[in-house]
């Protein structure tokens, strides 16, 4: 057997290897590339990405500028490399350009966030939470901005011979699978918005989903509208979200 596993010093760091003998007999493995870098490199990096993450912002007013369909193909394809449990990837990514499917779309948005906002759906506590944001139920982005992308869990596995199976920790990975959509968006430059006119029931009607898909969120996607304002929000400080435990 190689060293791995071993520290310096020889001792055994792992009586339990992974994979096992009989794993690895069983099973295809790949060695894992990973070149690994000094300390300050890495703070060099994390504070690279920390400063361009802090700099993604939902934006509400979109340009009718055109976007590609491969950038958009790339983000998906970026967000399709989250974990997820079992590895069974329980998600899809609906792309929609076509303007009558965005029309409709809108038009069913806006009934729903209609009985929110003005017929007390959404509780006191909920628009109070809401209102520095200021929205509403007019949402006009949903047609101006060149991209939909619906991202819909899927609550189990339905293969093609219409037989099914269960997927694992489907809300947690599809939760990732749209972190990593959003940052491949920012980090190529446009803008979008996680958005969720709930119920969204509607989206598996107009996509014409199959039944194990639930939509999850939507992200218009394009170029933010040139001036466009959005709220001045301040994020929690790092010692409001990180509790240390180091035994010091
Ligand atoms: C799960 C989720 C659902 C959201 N739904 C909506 C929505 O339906 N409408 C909306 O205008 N913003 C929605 N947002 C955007 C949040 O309001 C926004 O992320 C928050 O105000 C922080 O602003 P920032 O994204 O610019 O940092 C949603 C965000 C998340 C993560």
């Amino acid at each position: 057997m190689s060293d791995l596993g071993q520290k310096p010093e020889g001792r055994a760091l792992y009586r339990y290897h992974y994979p096992s003998p009989e794993l690895a007999a069983r099973y295809p493995f790949v060695a894992h590339e990973h070149q690994r870098v000094d300390d300050r490199t890495m703070r060099d990096r994390v504070e690279s990405f920390r400063a361009s993450a802090d700099r993604r912002r939902s934006v509400r007013m979109f340009s009718p500028d055109p976007v590609p369909r491969d950038l958009i193909e790339a983000a998906v394809a970026a967000a399709s490399t989250a974990p997820s449990g079992a590895h069974k990837q329980p998600w899809t990514f609906v792309a929609v350009s076509d303007p009558a499917t965005k029309s409709r779309i809108r038009e069913a948005a806006e009934a729903e966030e209609h009985t929110n906002y003005l017929e007390n759906r959404m509780n006191a506590e909920w628009q109070e939470a809401l209102a520095r944001l200021g929205t509403d139920h007019h949402k006009e982005f949903l047609e101006v901005a060149p991209w939909l992308v619906v991202l819909f869990e899927q609550r189990y596995e339905l293969r093609p011979d219409g037989s099914t199976r269960k997927n694992y920790y489907v809300k947690e990975s599809t939760g990732i699978a749209a972190g990593l959509f959003l940052a491949a968006v920012h980090e190529m430059g446009l803008a979008t918005l996680p958005h969720t006119p709930s119920p969204m029931a509607f989206l598996r009607t107009v996509l014409d989903r199959p039944e194990n898909e639930r939509p999850f969120v939507m992200f218009p996607v394009g170029h933010p509208l040139p001036g466009v304002l959005v709220p001045d929000l301040a994020r929690k400080a790092l010692a409001e979200v990180l509790v240390v435990v180091d035994g010091t």
